[in-house]
């Protein structure tokens, strides 16, 4: 009696995919732009292309709840793999394309999907217990990235209230938050209580230079550039080391800084207004009341003519 009904549902199940149709020719030209990015190296956990275990697992839940989350998004995975122009088949297809790469079989597991349509698949458990912990996310404010405009008992907020990250977003809870991971670095009297040179530099931290190949390292161009200031106030020396060992060329040339000594005009006004310097300084670098920071660069003091 049992295996009747489990044949029947097999019965079923294979005929409701077939009938669907899938293209797998279609599903490997629509994962070959818009899925291989994340499925091909299993970025972020996503389950890769040709991997026969990390498909069978997926399929626990069935074909359709497969197809459900591909469409509509699970995670870190965006719906449709980011591209709405993709329509609903082609996610289909391009399933049918994992799986038929991965050698598994689509239409034995659908029927599970059948008894259980309604399994929804549990986020990760690190995740639920963060969530369950937090605080509703506050609205955020105008200047509310600037540290330097808040009490201390206010700097280093969690992710989520701190009017940098998406608090919509679920990244925003994944992170550690920033108070309990600073104790270990190297310190610093401002900013986010870090010195991140320093940090990088005693290697308390590596950071990936790209997300996907862990293996890239950044291409480190040490060249100073001299900005001589008038008055008292000493020189800046803007250093590319310590950007280009963190930033890409492009982060900033050309279009906060044109590449050539001398040709951007910059001002203390301008950075304080978030302009050059100042599109990170005071946010995501160390921030503007670290003058000695920029301005490192003593004048060699003309005592003769200082006494005129
Ligand atoms: C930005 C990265 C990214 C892109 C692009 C992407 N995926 Fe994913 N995908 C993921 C991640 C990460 C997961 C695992 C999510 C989880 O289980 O938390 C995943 C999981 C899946 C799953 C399994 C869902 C389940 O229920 O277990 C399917 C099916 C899938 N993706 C299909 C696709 C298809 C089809 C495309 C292209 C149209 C695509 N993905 C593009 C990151 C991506
Ligand atoms: C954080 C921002 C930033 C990054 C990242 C950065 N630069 Fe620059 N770069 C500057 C600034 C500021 C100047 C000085 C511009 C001026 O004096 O007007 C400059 C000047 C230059 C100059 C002109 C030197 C001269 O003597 O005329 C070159 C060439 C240059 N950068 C190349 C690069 C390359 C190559 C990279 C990546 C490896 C890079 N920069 C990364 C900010 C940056
Ligand atoms: C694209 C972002 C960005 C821009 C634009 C930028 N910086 Fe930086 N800067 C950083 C980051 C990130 C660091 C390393 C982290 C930190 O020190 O907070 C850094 C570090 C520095 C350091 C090293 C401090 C140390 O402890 O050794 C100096 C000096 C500096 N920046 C000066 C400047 C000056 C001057 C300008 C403008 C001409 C500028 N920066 C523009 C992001 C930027
Ligand atoms: C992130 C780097 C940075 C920090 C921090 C910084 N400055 Fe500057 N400052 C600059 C740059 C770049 C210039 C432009 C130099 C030039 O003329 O090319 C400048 C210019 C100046 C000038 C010349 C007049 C003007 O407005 O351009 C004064 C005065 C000055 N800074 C004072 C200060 C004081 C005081 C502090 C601390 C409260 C400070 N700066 C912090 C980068 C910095």
């Amino acid at each position: 009696m049992k295996s009747i009904k489990l044949l029947t549902a097999l019965i079923v199940a294979l005929f409701t995919y077939n009938a669907s149709a899938a293209d797998v020719a279609n599903g490997k030209k629509v994962a070959d732009i818009s899925c291989v990015a994340c499925h091909k190296a299993g970025v972020m956990g996503a389950p890769k292309i040709g991997d026969k275990a990390d498909w069978q697992k997926r399929m626990e839940k069935g074909l359709v709840g497969v197809e459900k989350n591909a469409l509509n998004g699970l995670n870190s995975m965006p719906a449709k793999g980011g591209n709405p122009t993709l329509s609903d088949n082609d996610i289909k297809d391009a399933i049918a394309y994992f799986l038929d790469s991965a050698g598994v079989r689509a239409a034995a597991n659908a029927s599970k999907a059948k008894a259980k349509p309604k399994a929804k698949p549990a986020p990760t458990p690190v995740v639920k217990a963060v969530v369950k912990t937090v605080k509703k996310p506050k609205k955020s404010k105008v200047m509310n990235f600037n540290r330097l405009m808040k009490p201390p008992s206010e700097w280093n907020p969690p992710p989520f209230e701190d009017g940098i990250h998406d608090p919509d977003g679920e990244g925003a809870y994944m992170l550690q938050p920033p108070r309990e991971l600073f104790t270990n670095l190297e310190k610093s009297s401002s900013g986010n209580r870090v010195d991140w040179v320093k940090t990088l530099n005693n290697g308390l931290i590596a950071p990936r230079w790209d997300k996907a190949d862990d293996t890239k390292q950044p291409f480190v161009m040490d060249l100073n550039i001299v900005r001589e200031v008038k008055g008292s106030m000493p020189n800046v020396v803007y250093p590319h080391k310590q950007h280009t060992q963190w930033l890409d060329c492009s982060n900033c040339h050309p279009d906060i800084f044109i590449p050539k000594k001398g040709a951007n005009q910059i001002s203390m006004a301008a950075i304080l207004m978030g302009e050059k310097c100042g599109v990170c300084h005071g946010k995501v670098a160390f921030p503007v009341s670290d003058c000695r920071k920029c301005h490192s660069q003593n004048k060699k003091k003309p005592l003769v003519a200082s006494r005129k």
